[in-house]
């Protein structure tokens, strides 16, 4: 039998954000309790730590998506002895931090990897994680406030942060880990492409896979927050005084569709990763930024459902370009008062 009395009643949903007071229920609802309730937004929960709106949401559709997101990165890596990171520091890091956690998938496995490290990570949701080892720290905090961490870091990480911050915020953050990074530690990034890239033809140019990445891109150029890190992040980790820089490229295949076994599994796991993350990734950018005027919630639905139905297409050979760049902080006699040279190594996947 259906009870009526809990069937959705219009009037009470609407498309407007909205905001929970902190006291709806005691006076004793502690902060803690309202940044896990945050702003429900076109079907959507978004942060409210920062006051600056993040574009994506943190909820479980979100969750899901990062932790697909890293399994992505560790089959492409996985003929690596460690595919977490390729900074060079050693068997035993003690102190390591995670920019940007989101579910915590990296800074876990590294928690693991390195027992007797401390490892950190730090974002603006509390992440939904019922288990960590034990020398895992999930913290929730901007990471644009002071640091008030007080040992100096061996790695500092970040993973598709892009469209996180404005190109100030962003010189702030990595100057941020310079100062809090020891004498010859290392920073470690990786950013992936919006595009939606093909490289044989196979996806004709008016499908609407190819509208995906200049329709996000542009609403991130009008929202302050371009979403080009992948191209800038190594001149910026450069002016922060970093040397030693490398890098690595990556193709992300979306679909089942490359002949190396390697490169069909990431493939089906990244098809899965988009199938999951598209509408997040894009709803905030649209209904803010889109045009010719800001979309809804429904035309947001309706181009989704568009990509959804060509992903699916395993004729196209499409797939996202992603780049890994690492640095080194000087040594303390490196510094000689003069910027240091622009040393890039470069490895192509
Ligand atoms: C796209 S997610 C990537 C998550 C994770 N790094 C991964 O690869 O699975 C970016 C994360 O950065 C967090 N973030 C954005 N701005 C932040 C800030 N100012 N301080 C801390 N975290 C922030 C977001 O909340 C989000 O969880």
């Amino acid at each position: 039998m259906v009870d009526d009395s809990i069937a959705p009643d219009p009037d009470l949903y609407s498309s407007q954000p909205t905001y929970y007071p902190d006291d709806w229920q005691s006076e004793t609802t502690s902060i803690g309790s309202s940044i896990y309730r945050g702003l429900m937004e076109n079907g959507r929960r978004y942060q409210t730590l920062s006051e600056k709106e993040y574009l994506v949401p943190s909820d479980d559709q979100m969750f899901e998506t990062y932790e697909a997101g890293h399994l992505v990165a560790m089959v492409l890596d996985s003929d690596k002895e460690n595919p977490l990171f390729r900074s060079p520091v050693g068997s035993q890091p003690k102190h390591v931090l995670d920019i940007g956690t989101g579910k915590g998938n990296w800074a876990i496995d590294v928690a693991d990897m390195f027992p007797d490290a401390t490892v950190r990570g730090v974002d603006l949701f509390p992440p939904p994680v019922t288990w960590m080892p034990p020398n895992c720290v999930l913290e929730v905090d901007n990471i644009l406030n002071e640091w008030t961490w007080r040992e100096p870091f061996d790695l500092i990480h970040m993973r598709i942060m892009t469209g996180s911050f404005d190109s100030a915020e962003w010189d702030r953050v990595y100057k941020a880990c310079y100062n809090n990074l020891r004498s010859g530690a290392w920073i470690e990034q990786i950013e992936a492409s919006p595009y939606i890239e093909c490289d044989d033809g196979s996806l004709p140019s008016d499908n609407v896979l190819c509208t995906w990445g200049p329709n996000v891109s542009d609403c991130g150029k009008r929202a302050g927050r371009d979403l080009d890190s992948i191209d800038t992040m190594q001149e910026s980790i450069h002016k922060a005084g970093f040397v030693d820089i490398q890098e690595q490229s990556y193709k992300w295949p979306i679909g089942p569709w490359a002949r190396d076994q390697k490169y069909k599994e990431a493939g089906i796991v990244n098809y899965q990763h988009w199938l999951s993350g598209m509408e997040g990734w894009c709803m905030w950018l649209l209904t803010k930024f889109g045009t010719p005027k800001p979309w809804t919630k429904e035309d947001v639905q309706v181009y989704n459902a568009k990509l959804r139905t060509e992903l699916k297409n395993p004729h196209f050979h499409i797939y996202q370009r992603v780049r890994r760049v690492w640095a080194r902080k000087p040594m303390q006699d490196e510094l000689t008062g003069k910027t240091p040279e622009k040393a890039i190594k470069v490895e192509d996947d």
